[in-house]
């Protein structure tokens, strides 16, 4: 069935949404993006995923195309629209269309496209009661992954990767150090104490990190904020990986050696817990 969809201001059919072949987005993967994920027809934390999008925005001197609020109308219609219970929001904001030129253009008007995506059972997921596996790769991405951008080519080949090696996802390292999931944030936990990368432009602030720590430190949980490497990593008692498409989820297996027990831990399988729940209730 064919979805309903946002572009510029109109509620359209998807086969019949078009932007111009002219748009940044396309050209230059000049634009930002976000993923909000739908729980019992509630959006999960859009004052969050807002937030970060003003953010991305002002980074890369696009002006916002509408208000915040315009924002949470038109994601809740088409959440009532596509009659979606558990699924996702992705919103894209580009900085239009413009003759071709790597100097931004001054006239250019954004563009702004939103989508829904159904996922029934999505905080069910079978991959949450086993874990995924992952493999560590190079991260070769640009050095300001801390700008939600739509340049997403080197983790879709890391995806591919991980896939060929018969993994779910990639651990991407720099210097040594863990960087990021793919299209998530990744954790550790050695002990009582729960290890992820620190903030900085190494990483995307993630909005589901900011809850899930925040959650931690309620229940008494040790947080370190630090890098750490792939051989911690295989050493840990646990890992886990944060996101809004996957909230808490365990990792079971790095680069084909079980970690821990080889089975998801307790910490994780706590804060999913505590986090799907708190979401929930906070959700609009
Ligand atoms: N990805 N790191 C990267 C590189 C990401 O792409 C994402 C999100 C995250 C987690 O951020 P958040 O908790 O705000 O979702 C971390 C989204 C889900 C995606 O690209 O589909």
């Amino acid at each position: 069935m064919s979805r309903t969809v946002y572009v510029n201001g109109e509620y359209l059919p998807e086969e019949r949404a078009t932007i111009s072949i002219f748009d940044r987005g396309f050209l230059f993967a000049d634009g930002v993006y976000e993923v909000t994920s739908v729980l019992d027809g509630k959006l999960i934390d859009f004052a969050g995923h807002a937030k970060r999008l003003e953010r991305s925005l002002g980074e890369l001197e696009i002006s916002a195309p509408c208000s915040v609020d315009d924002l949470l109308e038109i994601h809740r219609r088409l959440v009532a629209e596509n009659d979606i219970t558990d699924g996702l929001v992705y919103l894209q904001i580009t900085r239009g269309a413009a003759d071709r030129d790597f100097a931004y253009p001054t006239d250019a008007t954004p563009t702004l496209v939103l989508f829904t995506q159904s996922k029934p059972g999505l905080a069910d997921s079978p991959a949450a009661r086993t874990g995924i596996k992952v493999i560590s790769i190079e991260d070769q991405r640009w050095g300001r992954r801390d700008i939600k951008t739509v340049q997403l080519l080197y983790p879709s080949m890391g995806k591919m990767m991980a896939k060929a090696a018969g993994a779910d996802d990639a651990w991407m390292v720099e210097d040594g150090a863990v960087t990021e999931g793919t299209s998530n944030n990744a954790y550790i936990v050695k002990g009582n104490t729960i290890v992820t990368r620190q903030l900085g432009t190494e990483i995307l602030h993630g909005i589901t990190r900011a809850a899930v720590l925040r959650f931690a430190r309620e229940a008494q949980m040790r947080v370190e904020e630090r890098p750490f490497t792939i051989d911690e990593a295989k050493a840990a008692d646990e890992a886990f990986i944060t996101s809004a498409s996957s909230f808490v989820m365990p990792v079971v297996e790095m680069d084909g050696a079980p970690i821990g027990t080889g089975k998801p831990g307790a910490v994780a399988t706590r804060l999913r817990e505590i986090y799907l729940e708190e979401s929930r209730k906070a959700a609009v």
